[in-house]
């Protein structure tokens, strides 16, 4: 194994030079590898949009903000909340084809009071939860107590009987602060909640698959369930038998049923799971994996340039590389997965998995690293004032370097991002060629250029975390870490956020601040989907980080006054960027999540999915619901 490590490193080259000598800060220690087979640190882009006669009528940003702000603001008209129980009530029925679950108006109360604007539209809860119309509640429950009871399994239980909860058992602190955490976000409604047993995923990584095999067959019995004729008179209240049906959990040890092992490559075996078989992610294609993938790529971007248009770009299907491309894929920490459909909660959840989401304990509980809380020695200023430059810290959390010869680390998001930042390889950049006219050009840019054009100030935050041996110690080589408390983020005007293990806890506190988050396209999704619109309250960037120099240039803007090559060579470009829509775009985000996504909403999202799943776990799920 060491053998085949020692091999790869040493095809890794120096960089070459491309245009003097670039004023790099990063990496003092080591600049290895550039373009290597198997060195995914960068991915050889080079040639995308290459030719300094590709010259595009119209900025693709410039439509795709239009198009989303068309998108937002349909969507903010029907989620601004003027009615009635009653019209709820209907709403609720047309929506979702059935009643709505007891106790509907005892929730409708409790967001109204809450002052949340959205009543109607919880469609990520109907997602979620439709697949498991296809069990039975029986079945459901057995399943919810095996998870449980299943020791040092990653899922604990919540317990609810009489109107109160606790958890099932007393874990560790690190650990037991999220159930607490969840029980808070639940005390001013448990009273209404029926008796139930809820199995907590404590992991960052979603677990829950369903092969695209059995797929079609859980949605043709879901749908069954499901569409049966309304009842005229629903009962609105839960079954008064309902504690007995749970079984006992014990602690008897059972046989796992989880078959993942940990650090191990997860694409194949579950990550492409729900594929179509003769999709890209199923039907492997051969590629270079030093290359960029295009044909991964270009499916979900605009026409005209690297920029992602989101909704299609979280469907994997057609992006086998993120297999080697993500960390979650490639070697992940703690994944416990199961191909089989599971009621767990989760916070957040790759594509085609099938975990219910709700609301993250660390928003709730305000963990450090992800509260906004500028105050005068961390001040969060205008984003004028704020300095012009692409801000990240973060550890390397992402996924687990094995020291397996595989090198994964250097395929992880967060690891490229950091050496694209700091080092970037010679690339071709969307720049204004009229800008009075909206005419733009693709030029070719160096490594120096990229780096004295755009300020980035990037680097790993903390010690190496989640490795092994040699694995450990090349990006102990490779990175410089510097260390800063996370209130510094405000002094910034553009802040990268990237997944982790699994979500990112960061994304709302950036949202809440004045400047203007980045995000890739994360993998992850969470219960405040389709309320955040990408291009309209934050910037996506494709996780091959292909457009990324691009979309800086966009809002940043070029000067190569000073730059007598770049003059010479007829790029002579003063041009201030679109800073003016980019503080249109963080002030917009800072009011979304002062509306949606605050922990009233969170606990306005609880209650409503512990009703809806309190049905569903009901014997009686057909005939009970409420009507006025
Ligand atoms: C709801 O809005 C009203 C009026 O703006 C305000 O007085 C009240 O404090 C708000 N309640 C919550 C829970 O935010
Ligand atoms: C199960 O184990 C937990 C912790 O190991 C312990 O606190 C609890 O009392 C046990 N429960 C039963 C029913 O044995
Ligand atoms: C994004 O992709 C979706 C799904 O393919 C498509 O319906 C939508 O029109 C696309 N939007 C843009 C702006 O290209
Ligand atoms: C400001 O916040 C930082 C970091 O959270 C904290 O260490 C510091 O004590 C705070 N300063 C003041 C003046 O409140
Ligand atoms: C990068 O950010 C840190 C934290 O704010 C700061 O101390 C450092 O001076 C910055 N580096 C550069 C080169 O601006």
């Amino acid at each position: 194994m060491i053998t085949t490590v020692i091999i790869s490193l040493n095809v890794l080259q120096i960089p070459q030079d491309h245009s003097g000598t670039p004023t790099s800060r990063f990496g003092k220690r080591a600049r290895p590898l550039l373009i290597a087979f198997g060195a995914l640190l960068w991915l050889c882009h080079a040639s995308l949009y290459s030719g300094q006669s590709l010259a595009v009528p119209y900025h693709p940003i410039d439509a795709l903000i239009s198009a989303a702000g068309k998108r937002y603001r349909r969507w903010e008209k029907e989620n601004t909340w003027t009615g009635t129980l009653g019209m709820a009530v209907v709403n609720y029925r047309t929506r979702y084809g059935r009643h709505a679950p007891p106790n509907f108006d005892k929730w409708y109360d409790f967001a109204i009071e809450r002052n949340s604007t959205i009543i109607d539209e919880f469609d990520n809860i109907f997602t979620d939860t439709l697949p498991f119309y296809s069990l039975s509640p029986g079945e459901l429950r057995r399943r919810t107590a095996e998870d449980i009871a299943q020791l040092d399994n990653g899922v604990e239980g919540i317990t609810i009987r009489n109107g109160k909860a606790e958890s099932v058992r007393q874990i560790p602190e690190d650990h037991q602060w999220q159930l607490d955490a969840i029980l808070n976000m639940m005390k001013d409604f448990v009273e209404y909640l029926p008796d139930m047993d809820l199995a907590i995923n404590l992991n960052d990584e979603s677990r829950v698959v369903v092969p695209y095999e059995e797929n079609e067959k859980i949605y043709a019995a879901a749908m069954g369930a499901f569409l049966k004729p309304m009842r005229r008179r629903p009962r609105n209240i839960f079954s008064r038998t309902r504690a007995q049906g749970w079984p006992k959990i014990s602690n008897d040890s059972i046989e796992p049923f989880h078959v993942s092992k940990p650090f191990e490559p997860i694409f194949d075996t579950f990550g492409s799971a729900h594929c179509h078989p003769q999709s890209a992610a199923r039907a492997a294609f051969p590629w270079n994996t030093a290359k960029l993938c295009q044909r991964c790529l270009t499916p979900h971007s605009h026409p005209l340039g690297p920029f992602p248009n989101n909704s299609f770009a979280q469907d994997i299907c057609h992006q086998p590389d993120l297999s080697y491309l993500h960390g979650f894929y490639a070697s992940p920490s703690s994944f416990r997965g199961v191909s089989q459909l599971r009621p767990t909660f989760s916070q957040s959840k790759a594509p085609g998995f099938r975990d219910i989401l709700y609301p993250s304990p660390w928003n709730y509980a305000d963990r450090s690293g992800t509260v906004y809380a500028p105050n005068d020695s961390f001040p969060d200023v205008s984003f004028q004032e704020k300095e012009d430059t692409l801000f990240w810290r973060g550890t390397t959390s992402e996924g687990f370097a094995t020291a397996n010869g595989r090198g994964a680390w250097k395929g992880m998001t967060r690891q490229r991002f950091v050496a694209q930042a700091n080092f970037p390889m010679e690339q071709n950049v969307l720049l204004p060629y009229i800008e009075e006219v909206n005419r733009w050009n693709y030029h070719r840019l160096s490594t120096a250029q990229l780096q004295a054009y755009f300020h980035t100030n990037v680097s790993i935050g903390h010690p190496i975390a989640r490795c092994m041996w040699f694995d450990c110690d090349d990006q102990v080589n490779f990175f410089d870490r510097t260390h800063i408390d996370f209130q510094t983020h405000w002094r910034y005007r553009y802040l990268f956020d990237l997944d982790g293990a699994g979500f990112s806890g960061r994304f709302i506190p950036f949202l809440q601040s004045r400047s203007l988050p980045f995000k890739t396209t994360s993998l992850f999704k969470e219960w405040w989907d389709g309320r955040v619109m990408p291009w309209w309250h934050y910037i996506p960037v494709d996780p091959r980080l292909v457009g990324l120099y691009s979309t800086l240039a966009y809002f940043m803007g070029v000067d190569t006054t000073g730059d007598d090559q770049a003059v010479e060579r007829g790029m002579d470009i003063k041009w201030k960027g679109r800073v003016e829509e980019a503080e249109k775009m963080a002030e917009r985000g800072r009011r979304l999540a002062e509306k949606v996504l605050r922990k009233e909403d969170m606990e306005v999202y609880m209650f409503r999915l512990l009703l809806e799943w309190g049905r569903l776990v009901d014997e009686n799920r057909d005939e009970i619901g409420f009507t006025l």
